[in-house]
């Protein structure tokens, strides 16, 4: 990407002002300002000596305007040199009579420096009304003339008339206002050839919207003293024109997100330059990835994992299809598979060791793992009765106490932690607690037996971790990702480090509110802990619906959406205020495209992956075959 400024100047003055006060302030800034000198009353005392001598030590002083001044400028007919640069000014001379909002925006994308300076001078209503006026009473005469004479009606001066007195009607009732409108374009190049070619560029481009330019030629001086910010309209060429194009002529678009560091995260479909930017600058790291079946979700994810990895940021990912695989052995991860027959094993019962700050307080690491386990065993449970959610809670408690853990135990991540099985058996011999105890036997005798109820034996020490968790019953999965999560939160929370955690497919979560409150949770608080959460999903309905689908979509400053499907979009469309245009965009767009948000700006992205890249992370069955062939082969 080339440097690229563009200036605006607006003037609601009069053209012809010939003393400007703005002028007088830039003098000033640049120290140019001699009468200064000349009217300060302590001069009266200096004899012409002094003032000589005065003067000649100002004109000593180094000045902003010494600074910036070009070594040379060499005006020419067509064009104007300023230091090694060329530089010629295009005048718009004729407008269309109808324009589209935003019309600028693409000319202020193009790859290259442009200066432009629009002046607009308000007209005063009453002359215009007058002058309306006549030209009604002339439109009007000269159609009933053409009816006297019996030739047939005119239809270009039936039109003009109903132009006219519209354009009446909407200037007596105050809703538009009439301007004189000039706008003037600066073009920067390093050579002469670049110049033209810059020039046929932006022709063409205006020229498809019918509004013309020519160059300003003899006047190349007044031409680019005009797009200078100095509010001086040396041109002069202006046109007539009411609010509502003029408002239009505003370039609302800023769709660049190119930083000097960070990760790439695709190419800018407005004026394709790079989208890079390091999440982790953000006000939050958290992401929200939202496209149907097959759009790219996991493909852009995987990708940007793969680039973070790159930048020492290390990465978790909950990956319930085992697609990250390839994309972990490559970087030399850790996969956890879970399942019945797996030999990893977590315990939810688990205690952070050696936290920080205010969460370390004695008492706060029981209360809140009881409260997160509380929310698990609910998640387990199903639907329960007020009387028994009170037991459970109690039972919690009771169980790690029976180890020792109460509130005032000083460093309970220390000691050794109860399982499942314990709180079964507390749970068990409690009034109310039987029926309780009876389900989550299923977790430590029947047949989800072996899963949650053994001590962990899963390490965090690699930059890359996957929690497969494909091959669980599909009912276990939400419990399985809520049990992964909480052993996830309390490794983060005893070192602060760069980290990402990937949850694919999390309307896993999302669809029960226990196990969506604990994902907000971490979502909320990831910040403190230079976290960044990724949620990935094609449900669009299970986070509108959850309560706790607004709250998290709001604690994430990046947002990618890609190709949605009709029967999504609109729910989309609601939860992140799209235009109609964005929506539209988002139906039409292919795979790896789409729209990304980052706090408050909006870039049409092409997620794009180099080849070495699309080899890890791709899933499409012959991409996938032929890696595995390659493989065999060697
Ligand atoms: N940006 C992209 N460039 C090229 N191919 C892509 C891109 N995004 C997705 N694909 C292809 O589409 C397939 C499905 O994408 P995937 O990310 O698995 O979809 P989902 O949105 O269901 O997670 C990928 O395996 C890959 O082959
Ligand atoms: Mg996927």
């Amino acid at each position: 990407m080339r440097n690229q400024h563009t200036r605006f100047v607006a003037t609601p003055t009069e053209s012809s002002a010939f003393h400007h006060p703005l002028l007088d302030a830039i003098d000033e800034l640049l120290g140019l300002n001699r009468a200064i000198l000349a009217s300060d009353a302590e001069g009266n005392d200096l004899t012409n000596d002094d003032r000589d001598l005065i003067k000649h030590y100002e004109e000593g002083l180094q000045k902003v305007l010494d600074i910036i001044a070009p070594a040379g400028v060499q005006i020419r007919t067509k064009d104007i040199i300023v230091n090694d640069l060329y530089a010629r000014t295009l005048y718009v001379y004729n407008w269309p009579n109808y324009i589209y909002p935003n019309w600028l925006a693409q000319t202020i994308n193009l790859d290259a420096t442009i200066d432009i300076a629009q002046f607009i001078y308000p007209s005063s209503n009453k002359a215009i009304m007058k002058m309306l006026k006549k030209k009604v009473a002339e439109l009007r005469s000269s159609i009933r003339m053409l009816e006297q004479r019996g030739i047939v009606r005119d239809p270009t001066l039936e039109a003009a008339l109903q132009d006219a007195e519209e354009l009446r009607d909407l200037l007596a009732r105050g809703q538009e206002k009439l301007f004189q409108f000039g706008m003037y374009i600066t073009i920067y190049a390093e050579d002469e050839q670049r110049l033209k070619k810059v020039q046929t560029d932006i022709e063409s481009l205006l020229g498809g919207k019918l509004v013309l330019t020519k160059p300003t030629y003899f006047q190349m001086e007044h031409g680019w003293n005009s797009t200078l910010p100095l509010c001086l309209d040396e041109v002069e060429i202006n046109r007539n024109m009411n609010t509502s194009p003029l408002a239009s002529s505003f370039p609302f678009s800023s769709s660049d997100l190119t930083s000097d560091h960070g990760v790439l995260y695709g190419i800018n479909r407005h004026n394709e330059s790079l989208v890079i930017f390091d999440r982790f600058d953000l006000p939050n790291a958290n992401c929200n990835l939202f496209a149907t079946s097959g759009a790219g979700k996991s493909f852009t994810a995987k990708l940007e994992i793969l680039r973070y990895l790159m930048l020492g940021v290390e990465v978790m990912v909950v990956d319930p299809e085992n697609e990250y695989t390839n994309l972990c052995e490559a970087v030399g991860g850790t996969f956890v598979p879970l399942s019945i027959q797996s030999k990893y094993r977590i315990n939810p019962f688990d205690l952070p060791k050696a936290i920080r700050g205010e969460d370390a307080a004695p008492g706060e690491i029981l209360r809140a793992a009881a409260i997160n386990l509380h929310g698990l065993l609910r998640l387990m449970l199903g639907p329960i009765t007020p009387g028994e959610d009170g037991v459970l809670d109690k039972a919690i408690m009771d169980t790690y106490a029976l180890r020792g853990i109460t509130v005032t135990a000083e460093n309970p991540g220390d000691m050794e932690v109860p399982t499942l099985h314990d709180l079964v058996d507390v749970l068990n011999t409690t009034e109310g607690g039987e029926n309780m105890g009876l389900v989550l036997q299923k977790y430590t005798e029947g047949s989800f037996a072996g899963l949650f109820n053994k001590r962990t034996n899963v390490e965090l020490d690699n930059q890359m971790i996957v929690f497969q968790i494909r091959d669980l019953e599909e009912q276990l999965r939400p419990i399985a990702i809520y049990i992964v999560l909480n052993f996830i939160w309390n490794r983060i929370r005893t070192e602060l480090k760069k980290r990402i955690l990937v949850i694919d497919e999390a309307w896993n979560l999302m669809q029960y509110e226990d196990s969506a409150r604990f994902l907000y949770g971490i979502v909320k608080r990831a910040r403190k802990y230079y976290l960044g959460v990724t949620t990935i999903t094609q449900d669009v309905d299970d986070f509108v619906e959850s309560p706790f689908g607004k709250p998290i979509i709001t604690n994430s400053s990046l947002q990618i959406l890609l190709k949605q499907s009709p029967a999504t979009v609109d729910a989309l469309q609601k939860l992140f205020y799209l235009t109609d245009g964005e929506k539209y965009l988002l139906l039409n767009c292919g795979v790896g495209q789409g729209i990304l948000f980052a706090e408050h700006k909006h870039v049409a992205v092409e997620v794009i992956a180099g080849p070495e890249e699309t080899k890890l992370v791709t899933t499409k069955p012959a991409d996938v075959k032929a890696a595995d062939d390659a493989k065999k082969a060697v």
